[in-house]
């Protein structure tokens, strides 16, 4: 099964994704976390990890070497097959030991990252994300989890094309709200069943119950609400692992709902 969390800049979308990976683990999965955001590098820490992995750019020869492979114009639709990885299951065990770290039963693997000012768009990225995650092969007790970038610029790369399930990180904002409505459009256009939003940073039982009244009016389902938490703001500020005693039991229901979603 493989999992992608979006959502609006801020909303949580790499604490979800860290939360989610130990709740799939606790449930005797091996979770393999994709960072799949070329932006933002905090996700390995929230992981518990010290350093990230190489990332899988470096792998297929580097940014110049997947633009080399792009066609000219336009930049590769989602609908074009690319074939920068030469072949067409990718298991885990067969990714190089640097470009996948390990621990406590969650794998952590890196598509690339923006590392220079002026170095050109993030397109390749976008690609290569694509198609990784179309290609990865995964066995029945392995889940993949994949933190997107903010927005949805993903979709628009085809980004989503080999994900089952979509998760919507939603935090109390208006701009949180459209961004979950367009998600469930989009998700629904490529032809993906499981869509859910997941409220995060919720402060009341009020703002939940507001929150699934606006959702519904959007037609976005809403799989679970996890409550502001200081355990996991300290611990992600600190650069800590994160982990929310308060969100563990609701974590535990959401994956249970995810799985029932899509038959696991
Ligand atoms: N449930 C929560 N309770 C308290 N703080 C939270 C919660 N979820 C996330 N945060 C905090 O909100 C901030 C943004 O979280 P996070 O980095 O996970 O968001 P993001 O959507 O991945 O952001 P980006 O778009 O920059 O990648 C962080 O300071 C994080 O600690
Ligand atoms: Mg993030």
């Amino acid at each position: 099964m493989k999992i992608s969390i979006c959502g609006k800049g801020g909303s949580g979308k790499s604490a979800m994704t860290a939360l989610l990976a130990r709740g799939v683990q606790d449930k005797g999965y091996r979770a393999v976390v994709v960072d799949s955001d070329e932006s933002n590098s905090g996700l390995h820490r929230m992981l518990g990890f010290e350093t990230p992995p190489v990332p899988l750019l470096e792998l297929v020869g580097g940014k110049q070497e997947v633009k080399n492979v792009l066609p000219k114009t336009p930049v590769a639709l989602p609908e074009q097959e690319t074939n920068i990885i030469a072949r067409n299951q990718i298991p885990l065990d067969d990714i190089p030991s640097q470009h996948i770290i390990k621990r406590d039963g969650i794998s952590l693997i890196s598509v690339g990252k923006i590392l220079q000012a002026l170095e050109g768009c993030a397109c390749p990225m976008g690609v290569l994300s694509r198609e990784f995650i179309k290609k990865l092969c995964l066995n029945r007790n392995e889940v993949a989890i994949v933190d997107m970038e903010a927005g949805v610029e993903h979709f628009g790369r085809g980004v989503e094309s080999g994900i089952d399930s979509v998760l919507v990180v939603v935090d109390p904002s208006f701009e949180s709200l459209q961004l979950a409505g367009r998600v469930a459009t989009m998700a629904s256009e490529i032809g993906i069943r499981s869509t859910w939003a997941v409220l995060n940073k919720v402060p009341s039982d009020e703002i939940a119950s507001k929150l699934r009244e606006e959702l519904g009016k959007r037609n976005v389902d809403v799989i679970g609400a996890i409550p502001y938490d200081p355990e996991i703001f300290e611990a992600d500020l600190e650069g800590l692992p994160l982990q929310s005693s308060r969100a563990a039991q609701e974590i535990g229901r959401i994956i249970d709902t995810l799985f029932s979603s899509v038959g696991k």
